[in-house]
């Protein structure tokens, strides 16, 4: 099976960057979101986005023909055709368990049902499909036009077919795969990134260090673009937070516990760059003040 367009539910921060890798790949892309000032500020995303790809070379094509090849709409019922559908909306397990049911009884039994959730365990969303072994993970990392990586993964479920045909779908789009084997909580490199952003948070809660430092440290010593107050920051303390409570939930492991300075700032509003104020404070634009 070859996967020719794609429908993607919640145009958000990652949603709208998933519409954008898939229509940047040449796929017909039905973008769907329930809020449509959120359509009409990922269109406007995109077509920023696509436009400095365009004037960069990165992209072989006019950004218009690019964005041609993106549909907005508020009906779920648009996606009926969609030979893959990749679910973008908030991290929130009923939520998603309702989406994917109502997805069920749109689509048929070619579709493929796929979730970006950054910790839920996949089986949870297959177990109330329709066509469970059609049910998978593909976990895009933020920002999704510019990361290449994906976690491809199975639920307890999915079949083999699922897993080999969303892997050569993830190449053809761009990306590199990577197949996380076993279906558990945070998958693999959220499995690894929590427990130092705990430890990170933490070191700041007991005055050991300042965020500045931490992320200053973190990108001179190992090499990484972003320390993880900025990741942070860019994820969306909310997004971050319940993403590491999942991944509790399933352990009762300390080490994924969002540590108490993270649930204020949650609890306060302060999300990161979405809000203009989390672990630092941002501009209109998104670039950080000072
Ligand atoms: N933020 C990140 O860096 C990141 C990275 C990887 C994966 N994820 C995961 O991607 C998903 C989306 O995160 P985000 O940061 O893009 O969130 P977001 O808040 O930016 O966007 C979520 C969108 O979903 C829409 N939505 C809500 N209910 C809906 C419904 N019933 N039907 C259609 N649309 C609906 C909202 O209107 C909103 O536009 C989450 O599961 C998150 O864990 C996030």
């Amino acid at each position: 099976m070859k996967i020719r367009n794609a429908g993607v539910v919640g145009a958000g921060l990652m949603g709208s960057g998933v519409a954008q890798v898939c229509a940047q790949a040449g796929l017909q892309v039905i973008l769907m979101d329930i809020e449509p000032s959120a359509l009409e500020k990922a269109q406007e995303q995109i077509a920023w986005s696509v436009g400095k790809f365009a004037e960069k070379g990165k992209i072989n094509e006019d950004r218009e023909v690019v964005l041609a090849r993106i549909t907005a709409t508020s009906e779920l019922q648009a996606l009926k055709d969609a030979d893959i559908i990749i679910e973008n909306v908030y991290e929130d397990i009923d939520l998603k368990r309702e989406v994917f049911k109502t997805l069920s009884g749109v689509t048929g039994e070619e579709t493929l049902l796929a979730s970006d959730t950054s910790a839920i365990p996949i089986t949870e969303l297959a177990a109330v499909s329709r066509y469970p072994e059609r049910v998978l993970g593909l976990h895009f990392f933020s920002p999704a036009q510019m990361m290449r990586v994906v976690e491809v993964i199975g639920s307890t479920l999915t079949s083999p077919e699922t897993m080999a045909v969303a892997t050569a779908f993830i190449k053809a789009i761009g990306k590199d795969p990577i197949r996380v084997e076993r279906d558990v909580a945070g998958f693999l490199l959220n499995r690894i990134n929590f427990p130092s952003t705990v430890e990170a948070i933490r070191l700041v809660e007991e005055g050991i260090s300042t965020v500045e430092d931490v992320d200053r440290g973190m990108r001179l010593a190992f090499g990484r673009k972003m320390g993880p107050f900025e990741t942070g920051d860019m994820v969306g303390l909310d997004v971050m937070m319940k993403a590491m409570m999942s991944t509790y939930e399933e352990t009762k492991d300390m080490k994924f516990y969002p540590p108490v300075l993270m649930q204020r700032k949650v609890l306060a509003g302060h999300l990161g760059i979405k809000t203009r104020k989390g672990w630092y404070d941002y501009n209109e634009d998104g670039s950080r003040k000072g």
